[in-house]
């Protein structure tokens, strides 16, 4: 069975901790009835999240994420077919954006929306093989 991932960058509106808890919550009891499962990379300037399951449930919840006020400039980076599952135990994992992802000043300069699929892919294919 193939599965459809879709990654997106967008900036938080508002950042806060119990802001992101609300986020992961409502992700954590929506995702299972849906399918999906998947990680979600925050700092208080980005968020970076990958969804992977069905297409037809993937665009119905990015279509209730796109119209999130909690974010803005909800960018698409990848939507692909893929063999298997990056995140298959996570109905929704969380991770702090890293020091080897990119630091405040890159993505403020851009550094995002200038990586390649291939590049934010390789995000989360190294955040994956780490045990969170
Ligand atoms: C950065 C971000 C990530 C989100 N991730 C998910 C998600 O993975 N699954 C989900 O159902 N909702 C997610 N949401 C929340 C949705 O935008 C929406 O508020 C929610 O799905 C509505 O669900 P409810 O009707 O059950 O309250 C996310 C929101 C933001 C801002």
């Amino acid at each position: 069975m193939t599965v459809t991932q879709l990654i997106y960058w967008s900036q938080p509106f508002g950042f806060d901790d119990s802001m992101l808890d609300g986020i992961l919550l409502q992700a954590r009891r929506n995702n299972p009835r849906n399918g999906l499962t998947g990680a979600l990379i925050v700092r208080a300037d980005l968020y970076l999240q990958l969804l992977e399951g069905p297409e037809a449930a993937i665009d119905a919840t990015y279509a209730r994420i796109a119209r999130d006020d909690r974010h803005l400039q909800v960018t698409t980076i990848v939507k692909e077919t893929v063999a298997e599952r990056m995140f298959p135990a996570w109905s929704m994992r969380d991770d702090p954006a890293k020091s080897w992802m990119w630091s405040a000043a890159e993505v403020g300069n851009g550094a995002v929306e200038r990586a390649t699929p291939a590049e934010v892919r390789a995000v989360f294919t190294r955040l994956a093989a780490e045990t969170a």
